[in-house]
């Protein structure tokens, strides 16, 4: 039978990670779980991040997955402090192999959430297997909350990717930008309009590899489906399912949690 993967962020952020699986997996079953109601987790404190993320665990383990993505870098900064019945994938871990990927000259630029960059947990995590790559990072405050529910404001959107990047180019002109936070790559063709010098790294792309390593091999077959669910209110749950058309994901039924 086919194995069901949780995915789990504190909004509709992890849609970015959920494309490329479903793209790449399309025997797979899906349930995404987005925290819409709670978000920014980047802003709050350690102990109530890692509440929150414990509960959307329970969630999707509830739903009976065989294993949870954590498509969140908030969450993932915290995983040895998580609770769960079935593996965890950090994207976090994905974001540092991305890096190696791309074999820097020069230091990464980081933009993630203040919770993100306050755990250090991308620093840690790469040092494992390279002293040679450093990171200019920068957390920003708003740029995922606008993302969640506030996508069509063009122009609050281009002031906030502008406050995200230009204090790391103020430090250090970084050929190589890591998207360190799910959010990002939604609007990673905004970003790349307003800096094209500038390689954006996404994480995603190296999860596919993590979770086809975890499965041993690739399931075959097209017949997965996935189930959405949004802790939060109506407008969040339209914003999602229009990030969800946008996107082009295919879904079997988008619910509105409320907790
Ligand atoms: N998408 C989440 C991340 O990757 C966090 C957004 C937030 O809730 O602050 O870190």
């Amino acid at each position: 039978m086919n194995k069901t993967i949780g995915l789990i962020d504190s909004g509709i952020g992890g849609f970015s990670v959920l494309k490329r699986l479903q793209e790449h997996f399309p025997a797979l079953n899906f349930i995404y779980y987005g925290d819409s109601k709670n978000m920014p987790y980047g802003e709050k404190e350690r102990d109530e991040i890692i509440a929150l993320v414990n509960k959307d665990i329970r969630f999707v383990e509830n739903k009976g997955v065989d294993l949870i993505v954590l498509a969140c870098n908030t969450a993932s900064s915290l995983i040895d402090e998580l609770n769960s019945t079935v593996p965890l994938l950090s994207i976090i871990e994905a974001g540092c192999r991305a890096v190696l990927r791309t074999d820097p000259d020069g230091p990464v630029g980081l933009i993630a959430t203040r919770a993100t960059v306050g755990s250090r947990a991308y620093e840690k995590r790469i040092k494992e297997y390279s002293d040679d790559i450093e990171f200019i990072s920068y957390g920003t405050p708003t740029l995922a909350k606008t993302i969640n529910n506030q996508l069509e404001e063009i122009e609050l959107l281009k002031t906030n990717i502008h406050q995200a990047i230009a204090p790391i180019l103020k430090q250090y002109p970084v050929k190589n930008l890591l998207l360190g936070c799910t959010h990002y790559p939604i609007v990673s063709a905004q970003i790349r309009r307003l800096y094209p010098e500038i390689n954006l790294i996404d994480p995603a792309l190296e999860m596919i590899e993590i979770l086809d390593k975890t499965l041993g091999q690739t399931p075959s077959g097209n017949d997965g489906f996935t189930d959405i669910y949004i802790n939060g209110n109506k407008s969040q749950l339209e914003q999602s399912r229009y990030l969800l058309g946008e996107l082009n994901i295919d879904y079997r039924t988008l619910n509105l949690e409320n907790e």
